[in-house]
């Protein structure tokens, strides 16, 4: 959840021998080249920037054809629940933030009847109190359940989570860059492991879910035009592999060689792990400026 913005040196407070660290506009070099270190700053012009940490994991498991996972994998994966009943997945963004799909909150009920679960890889593990309440359920205002466009909603809850081995936040993607077909990525949740088995998982599961290119994913023998700007594909096109019910709102990332980011959220398929059917996924690339806009204004 990093973000950026420019201030006047003169509307913060400095200290006494304070230094500053003076970045050069040019782009090329590493950072380090492009930092002197200096005792004033006469452009008066400083950037503030809020950082958080994300996407790593401990150390170094419904989703069809997946694979245990062992505690620590997946520290962003939540359970978001009604009482004690597991409806979708979620992942972490921040200590009080949880995104979600909008389709498994929305016109559901109010705030005090959910609790989410983090730090959980076996359900039913979990004692009823270590669920944390929600607070606030906010479904993006452009949502259409008949098209399932703009699927994600934030859940605000009502005290923040303690960041541990187990519990931490993924990383954002950067801004409306649409990743290369084939960029291996990762879905994980405890959505029914077989289509006709109409049961979530015990234990969390993992598949590794290639993306698809929009324009296949959209051609006649796929989802024929269905999918808008905000949806991506992910998956296999001879089936087998794929999300299914229950993995809803819950996490696709992808490993950018630093950190592990969100590029996807669960969102629908025809079936499950059937041919030409690949998982489709809210693109949380082209929601930024509203993920943003939530997580500030609260
Ligand atoms: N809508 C489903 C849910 O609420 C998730 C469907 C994902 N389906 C798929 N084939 N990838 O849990």
């Amino acid at each position: 959840m990093t973000q950026q913005k420019g201030v006047n040196l003169r509307d913060i407070p400095v200290s006494a021998g304070q230094r500053f660290l003076q970045v050069t506009a040019r782009q090329e070099g590493s950072p380090q080249d492009r930092w002197r270190l200096r005792s004033s700053c006469p452009s008066g012009l400083v950037v503030a920037l809020r950082c958080s940490e994300c996407g790593l994991q401990a150390a170094a498991l419904r989703v069809v054809g997946g694979t245990d996972v062992a505690p620590g994998r997946w520290p962003w994966q939540v359970s978001v629940c009604q009482g004690s009943q597991h409806r979708c997945g979620g992942s972490v963004l921040a200590p009080e933030w949880i995104l979600t799909a909008a389709h498994c909150v929305h016109r559901q009920l109010p705030a005090p009847a959910w609790l989410v679960f983090a730090g959980i890889v076996t359900h039913g593990s979990a004692q009823p109190q270590a669920g944390v309440p929600v607070r606030e359920i906010i479904p993006h205002p452009l949502y259409s359940p008949s098209s399932l466009d703009y699927d994600i909603a934030l859940l605000r809850l009502r005290v923040p989570l303690n960041f541990s081995g187990a519990i931490r936040a993924v990383c954002l993607p950067p801004s409306g860059r649409d990743l290369l077909q084939g960029t291996p990525c990762w879905v994980s949740g405890w959505g029914y492991t077989a289509p006709e088995q109409a049961q979530v998982a015990a234990t969390l599961k993992e598949a590794l879910v290639p993306l698809i290119g929009t324009r296949r994913c959209n051609s006649s023998c796929v989802y024929r035009g269905e999918l808008t700007a905000r949806m991506l594909c992910a998956g296999h096109l001879q089936g087998h592999v794929d999300a299914c019910q229950g993995d809803s709102g819950g996490p696709l990332v992808c490993w950018d060689g630093a950190t592990w980011r969100l590029v996807g959220v669960v969102s629908w398929g025809q079936g499950c792990a059937e041919p030409n059917h690949p998982g489709v996924y809210s693109n949380v690339a082209q929601l930024l400026p509203w993920i943003h806009q939530v997580t500030q204004a609260h």
